[in-house]
């Protein structure tokens, strides 16, 4: 007997309303607009103001999907943040979101960097089809902002800051996750990472001097990899679904770089036109860019209930996975 299937109930969003543009950054670094939008589609990103934090965005976009799944946040089971970015090291910043959003309900942490919201819709289907719990919040939070090195150009152009949730419960008829598949390489780990603050180089004065607690990354490498693995990973969807290219509606894949995801469209076949984008706005933002997409395509239509979705990212890692849903 095939396993009862969990459906996304309502999804929201939480982005902060100070933008910063390419020309902006143009100011403080030696980039450009044109340089930065036609090496990734990037226009402008959104920086969260001081004195705010994950868990307040990361609260935010919670409450908004509870508010469209129609649901009380006091009847969530459990509540799963995806971030590299948290509150703090410890403890897990779900907690704080368990109080800023006035739940009662268990809740932890995951880090997959990039494919988080992946992993986390992975694991609550998991708890949901385990019988355990009922409604499950995954939350995807990055607050970029604070751990790029805001004078290296080949990095901070990137990244954004944002938070994207959905609710899950069990479904009752045919929509829902229809399958996941989740992977990883370690040997990805010099690709893309935050090599302090960790118990191999412990924060001392000399390891914040070399700025060892901000973001590196070979960009060549990530890129590549990218390609290849979200390409398979999307092929592997389609495969044990037994799915053609054109069955998909939409594909809402993390929002890394427009040429990242062109070549995608171009060995997956499926016209670049089915994606859903918005990495112009907010450029990546990890671990919320799918679910902050999710949020925008079906408020604005883009997906409407009964679409076919094949949702797929990759990260730091390297992270990757895909899933096709049953909205
Ligand atoms: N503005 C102007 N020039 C720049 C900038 C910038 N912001 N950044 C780099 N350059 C320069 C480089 O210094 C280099 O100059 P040089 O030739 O004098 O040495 C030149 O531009 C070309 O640099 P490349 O690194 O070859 O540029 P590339 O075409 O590879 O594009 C980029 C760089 C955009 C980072 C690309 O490699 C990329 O998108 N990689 C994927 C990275 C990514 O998406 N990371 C996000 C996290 S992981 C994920 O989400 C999948």
């Amino acid at each position: 007997m095939s396993k009862p299937r969990t459906r996304i109930a309502g999804t929201g969003k939480a982005v902060p309303s100070k933008v910063l543009t390419n020309d902006d950054l143009a100011k403080t670094v030696e980039t450009s607009d044109e340089w930065i939008n036609a090496r990734t589609g990037i226009r402008e990103r959104r920086i969260l103001e001081e004195g705010r934090t994950t868990s307040d965005l990361a609260a935010e976009a919670g409450l908004a999907a509870c508010a469209t799944a129609e649901i009380d946040p006091k009847e969530l089971d459990c509540i799963i943040c995806a971030t590299i970015s948290p509150d703090m090291p410890m403890p897990a910043v779900a907690v704080t979101v368990q109080q800023k959003m006035g739940a009662t309900c268990a809740a932890f942490d995951i880090s997959a960097a990039c494919a988080g919201f992946l992993y986390g819709m992975t694991i609550a289907d998991g708890l949901i089809a385990g019988g355990g719990f009922k409604k499950v919040l995954v939350v995807g939070v990055e607050i970029l902002s604070r751990v790029v090195d805001w004078t290296d150009r080949n990095t901070c152009v990137l990244f954004g800051d944002g938070a994207g949730a959905a609710v899950l419960v069990p479904s009752t008829d045919e929509r829902g996750i229809l399958s996941t598949h989740l992977f990883a390489d370690g040997a990805g780990v010099p690709m893309l990472n935050i090599p302090g603050g960790g118990s191999a180089e412990p924060t001392t004065l000399r390891t914040v001097e070399a700025k060892r607690h901000l973001v590196k990354m070979q960009g060549k490498a990530v890129f590549t990899n990218a390609v290849k693995n979200i390409s398979r990973a999307s092929q592997i969807a389609l495969e044990a679904n037994g799915l053609e290219p054109k069955d998909i509606d939409v594909v809402v894949a993390h929002q890394a770089n427009l040429r990242i995801l062109e070549a995608v469209a171009e060995r997956v076949n499926i016209p670049i036109a089915k994606f859903y984008l918005n990495i112009m706005r907010y450029g990546n933002t990890s671990s919320a860019s799918i679910p902050i997409a999710l949020d925008e395509a079906t408020r604005e239509g883009r997906i409407k209930p009964g679409d076919l979705l094949l949702l797929t990212a990759l990260g730091a890692g390297l992270s990757w996975g895909s899933a096709v849903v049953r909205f």
